[in-house]
């Protein structure tokens, strides 16, 4: 058995009879801040569905927690610990705040940790609690990601998977939103984030993965990618 708590090998997906996945493999151990970077169309958020069982065509291997994903349906994966957050800001735009949040615990209901976990979440990110009653389809493009983060994390997941969380949001935002990973990873919680920002993934994570047309070009550790002459040019325009 494998020390990691996901272990992706080589995984290939396909849409109808395109492959977009050629054999990927990562891992993510645990509490660990993994990125995955590259060009739009290189299969990062197809990565991303494959892990939480949402692309029906794919083969190779999906192991959590020792667990094969490839056997399980999708509605089963976030009570194993994996949240997901969608690329775009899916919350449910005419329920309140706090019940978009309730919502997120949708696999625990009635586990007594749960106000518990609101109270973390409202810690992390305090403009949530000011607005709880508010409907959240009402509020900035910003607030309503950390609805999205703050709806995963009620799951309190060992995994947190995001897809562009920072697309197309202010600057301020997406600092803030970012050091609220730093913030959930510091607390033991593993992240894989796939971000269109280079620069700004590889400042918050450990680790990184460069997609290329839905393989993997390179890997190595967050310090490591920033310093590759071949992150430098294609990604990071230095
Ligand atoms: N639902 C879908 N049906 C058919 N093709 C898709 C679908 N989703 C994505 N694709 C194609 O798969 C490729 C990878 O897409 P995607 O995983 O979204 O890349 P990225 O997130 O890196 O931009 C693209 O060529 C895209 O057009
Ligand atoms: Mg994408």
């Amino acid at each position: 058995m494998s020390a990691d708590l996901l272990t992706v090998a080589n995984l290939s997906a396909r849409y109808d009879r395109v492959e977009v996945l050629h054999g990927v493999s990562l891992t993510v151990g645990p509490g660990e801040f993994v990125c995955v970077i590259g060009a739009n169309t290189a299969g990062k958020s197809t990565l991303l569905r494959a892990i939480s069982r949402l692309v029906p065509r794919a083969t190779g291997s999906i192991a959590f927690r020792g667990q094969d994903l490839m056997r399980m349906p999708a509605h089963r994966v976030p009570a194993l610990g994996i949240a997901h957050v969608p690329e775009g800001r899916h919350v449910f735009p005419d329920m309140s705040v706090e019940d978009n949040l309730l919502a997120g615990a949708f696999s625990c209901r009635g586990d007594p940790a749960i106000p518990a976990r609101m109270e973390e979440v409202f810690a992390l990110f305090p403009r949530l609690r000011e607005r709880r009653s508010q409907r959240a389809g009402s509020m900035s493009g910003g607030e309503q990601q950390m609805v999205a983060v703050g709806r995963a994390l009620m799951l309190a997941p060992r995994l947190l998977m995001l897809d562009e969380p920072s697309h197309g949001l202010a600057p301020m935002v997406v600092e803030e939103l970012h050091a609220a990973l730093v913030t959930i990873h510091a607390r033991g919680t593993a992240i894989l984030l796939v971000e269109q920002n280079t620069q700004l993934a590889l400042s918050v994570a450990t680790r990184g993965v460069v997609l290329e047309s839905g393989r993997v070009a390179l890997e190595g550790s967050a310090a490591a990618l920033r310093d590759d002459p071949r992150v430098r040019e294609a990604y990071l325009g230095l």
